[in-house]
């Protein structure tokens, strides 16, 4: 997905593919902006993807860069997998590390069952 990345402003090209529990691939490239602080991560496309194609769950991602190396999801972007994913969710290493899990990305994250718990309904 990488090639399909809009990235004028960092040079940085990122791409995002995931699969879901029912076996869609699901896809996203970054997309900046001139007002940079709208840009969209490939996460953000990832999740799009997965909303509009049918939803259901993240089992694995992977999110890499040009050189089709894995980058590092950003913290936003964490929580965006966490949501469609949970701490489960596997995230791949490449072809020199093992995958990890969403939950080791993101100790202690706040998720929908802390809504739930908290919203005083
Ligand atoms: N970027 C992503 O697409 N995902 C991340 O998790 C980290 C950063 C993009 C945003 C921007 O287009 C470029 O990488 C440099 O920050």
């Amino acid at each position: 997905m990488t090639e399909r990345s809009y990235a004028p402003y960092s040079g940085v090209l990122v791409g995002a593919s995931g699969v879901t529990d029912d076996g869609r691939l699901v896809r996203g490239c970054n997309v900046e902006n001139a007002s940079y602080g709208v840009t969209l991560c490939a996460e953000c496309g990832l999740v799009s993807d997965l909303a509009s194609s049918g939803g259901g769950r993240l089992v694995a991602v992977a999110i890499v860069a040009g050189d089709g190396r894995p980058l590092a999801p950003c913290g936003r972007c964490r929580q965006l997998l966490y949501e469609h994913g949970g701490p489960a969710l596997l995230v791949d290493g490449g072809e020199d590390a093992p995958p990890t899990t969403l939950g080791d990305l993101l100790p202690g994250a706040f998720g929908p069952g802390d809504v739930e718990a908290r919203a005083g309904r």
